[in-house]
């Protein structure tokens, strides 16, 4: 039996457990391929809490607990006013007493970590302003896929500091691969996330120069430069990540087999150009697929039981 209730941090895993669930999640995915489905979740429900909008996260979900034989309740952000309408302690113990599982995607971290404290049953991170556990497990299935290992590679983050960039640091201290954040000034991730990271793993470093990052690199990430709750910042942030842009001459500077990521909504031309979302190095709609089977593993792993 595993030690840990939720999925709130890929810190809470250890390296063994992480290669466990990814390598779980392949197997799944071959099944489902070949026509093979897996019940393990029947008559199971999850509870699905949105703050925020989403295409990914909640049809992967809710597909996902489909496949496995169970349902998914959505809850869109005007249905329960978490922390507002009630408090988050409150709402997770009624949550528990009508389902199996909880999977919440909110503003403020500490409400996922007091959901999964206050919670009878596990509770998924489904996106903080932290961090998006899910999405960096979908898209190390997606390198193991494509390149058959994750160790040395080197995967280069350009853009913001945000919460997957977080993600991104906490499974560098997990695994061995090497992380190289290229990050505006004024943009930098939680400083205690970095150190912990760079600490775990000597392959972490952090520089201002986008085509320092991208050099030989086997994996270019990118993300939105403004995350939801930062509209109002959109012009700003515009100004800020100028250079930032992963275009056709970035990519030429990374290895010539390189994958180019994107966890999407992608905006096109901004973080990321149409010739490199739609280019032969693009793998953006593997990684968004992969949320659906890395989260189906992650949901038998904690609900299957019992
Ligand atoms: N990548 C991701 O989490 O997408 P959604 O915001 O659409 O769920
Ligand atoms: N950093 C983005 C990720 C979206 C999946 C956001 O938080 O809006």
């Amino acid at each position: 039996m595993p030690d840990y209730k939720d999925f709130l941090d890929l810190r809470d895993r250890t390296r063994e457990e992480l290669l466990a669930t990814l390598n779980f999640a392949e197997q799944m995915k071959i099944d489902l391929k070949a026509g093979k489905g897996n019940p393990a979740l029947t008559g199971k429900s999850l509870a699905m809490v949105f703050q925020k909008p989403s295409a990914r996260t909640r049809v992967s979900f809710e597909i996902g607990m489909w496949q496995l034989g169970g349902y998914a309740l959505y809850l869109a952000p005007a249905d329960i006013g978490l922390g507002k309408r009630e408090s988050v302690a409150d709402i997770a113990r009624v949550l528990a007493r009508y389902n199996d599982g909880i999977m919440a995607r909110v503003f403020a971290h500490e409400h996922v970590l007091e959901l999964g404290r206050w919670s009878e049953v596990p509770v998924i991170n489904g996106l903080t302003d932290y961090n998006h556990p899910c999405q960096v497990l979908a898209d190390l299935l997606t390198i193991l896929e494509h390149k058959g290992r994750v160790e040395d590679l080197k995967v280069a983050f350009v853009g913001d500091g945000n919460n997957l960039s977080h993600s991104w640091l906490n499974a560098a201290g997990r695994l061995d691969f090497r992380l190289s954040l290229a990050i505006p000034e004024g943009y930098d991730p939680d400083a205690e996330t970095y150190s912990e990271a760079a600490a775990a793993n000597a392959g972490v470093i952090l520089t201002r120069d986008p085509r320092e990052a991208v050099e030989g690199a086997d994996v270019i990430y990118t993300d939105t430069w403004t995350s939801m709750g930062q509209e109002e910042e959109v012009a700003k942030r515009q100004a800020a990540f100028a250079g930032f842009t992963v275009d056709s001459d970035l990519v030429g500077l990374a290895a010539g087999d390189v994958i180019v990521m994107h966890c999407l909504p992608a905006h096109r031309g901004e973080e990321i150009t149409d010739e490199v979302m739609d280019g032969p190095h693009s793998v953006v709609f593997d990684e968004a697929e992969n949320r659906m089977h890395a989260q189906k593993a992650v949901l038998v792993e904690l609900m299957g039981q019992g």
